[in-house]
């Protein structure tokens, strides 16, 4: 076992870490305040090849492993965590699901766009009654008429979709045989400005303010037969292979916030004083912050664990489970003591600490919350 990272591995990390340090950090506390989508920090993302790390350079990306993905992710997390999901979303859900399943003709339309920045994507799958059971979504895809080359008409309504606002095309998934339930669900690479096709306004939301998150209508939207993306039926092994790897990233980002809040907690702690010495000299906070590293270094060893096996090209579904159960936890653990660590100052939105513990919480919820990962890992393990 050898845990040291090749030199591109560095290197991908050490861009990812200097770019987070000097241009997202100084910026995040007001794409928090302000809601307002990092458009400049997500071209400067593009430019520097870290939209398209996953892809390969024939399609126009980086070309490189998940491990280089995760690692990237954690140092963009640590400085912004909404504009790590909008990293996340768009190279793990979106460019992986079209690299994965996609014709070469639909690789090459939309994957060089992707993984420069040049276009956003955005994945519609949940929908306001079809969140944790993705296999009961209403939305329908019925044939624009009796020939193949006819394409699909769209109806339905995506709920909580990261990056709608500002996506230029969606992977919207809809049932094509509802009676084949997850069987007869397909996916459609679905432009956003498709005639029928509208979106809701952004959601105000608890956190990951910057990542901006609606609905999507879809009434009578016309898509051209090559539309979709892999085959008619597939559509709900292709969400969920893509949501195997998406875990991975959000664990990634989990990681980087709960690294933020032990790093606030342990600068804070050093310059704070109470009863004549620094708090950190404190046994109570040397627990509190022995606790936070101690866990921060175990989810990332079940995080390179599970993006080594990715790159083995093992199954590893489970352990991408894990590490996104167990990380999201640890973030949320880890913001909450920062909160408590600042004291009074850990609650007033002029310090980072209750940012960190407002965007911690969707990592226990978004692509498969905790309990939806304690399924796949019991599941996993019952059949052993
Ligand atoms: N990869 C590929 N195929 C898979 C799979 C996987 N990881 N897991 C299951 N499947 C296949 C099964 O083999 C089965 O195929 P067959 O019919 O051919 O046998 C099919 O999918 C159905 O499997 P199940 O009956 O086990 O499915 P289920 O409905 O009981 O449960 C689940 C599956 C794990 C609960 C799944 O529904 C799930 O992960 N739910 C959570 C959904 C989710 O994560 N949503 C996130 C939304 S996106 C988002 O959050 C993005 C964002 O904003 C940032």
């Amino acid at each position: 076992m050898d845990f040291e990272l090749t030199s591109e591995q560095k290197l991908i990390r050490d861009t990812a870490r200097d770019l987070a340090k000097r241009e997202i950090a100084p910026r995040a506390a007001q794409i928090d305040k302000t809601h307002e989508f990092p458009r400049q920090i997500f071209a400067r993302l593009g430019e520097m090849g870290l939209l398209g790390i996953l892809v390969p350079e024939t399609w126009g990306g980086a070309g490189m492993d998940a491990l280089s993905y995760v690692l990237a992710m954690e140092e963009i997390a640590r400085a912004c965590a909404s504009t790590a999901v909008v990293m996340s979303v768009q190279s793990s859900l979106v460019e992986a699901p079209i690299l994965a399943a996609g014709t070469d003709a639909q690789r090459a339309r939309y994957l060089p766009d992707l993984a420069a920045g040049r276009k956003i994507g955005c994945f519609a799958l949940s929908e306001p009654e079809a969140g944790s059971d993705a296999k009961a979504l209403r939305t329908r895809a019925t044939r624009a008429g009796a020939s193949a080359g006819d394409g699909w008409i769209l109806n339905g309504t995506k709920n909580f979709i990261t990056n709608a606002p500002v996506a230029d095309l969606a992977i919207v998934f809809a049932s094509t045989d509802p009676t084949q339930r997850s069987r007869g669900i397909s996916a459609f690479l679905v432009p956003t400005d498709a005639p029928g096709l509208k979106i809701g306004p952004p959601d105000d939301k608890l956190g990951i303010r910057g990542a901006p998150s609606a609905q999507i209508f879809l009434s009578d939207c016309a898509v051209a037969a090559d539309a979709r993306l892999g085959p008619e039926g597939d559509g709900f092994k292709i969400a969920l292979r893509a949501l195997d790897g998406g875990r991975i990233g959000i664990a990634a980002q989990a990681l980087g916030i709960a690294r933020a809040a032990f790093e606030d907690a342990t600068n804070y702690a050093r310059e704070r004083k109470t009863f004549g010495q620094a708090i950190s000299e404190h046994q109570a906070i040397q627990f509190k912050l022995a606790d936070m590293r101690t866990e921060i270094d175990a989810a990332r060893l079940l995080l390179w664990r599970a993006a080594v096996k990715k790159d083995s090209g093992q199954a590893y579904a489970t352990e991408a489970s894990m590490a996104k159960l167990f990380a999201s936890e640890v973030a949320n653990r880890a913001a909450k003591e920062a909160v408590q660590i600042f004291g009074g100052y850990g609650y007033l939105a002029d310090f980072p600490a209750e940012r960190h513990f407002r965007d911690a919480k969707i990592t226990e919820i978004y692509e498969g919350t905790s309990e939806i990962q304690r399924l796949v890992i019991a599941s996993a393990l019952l059949k052993d």
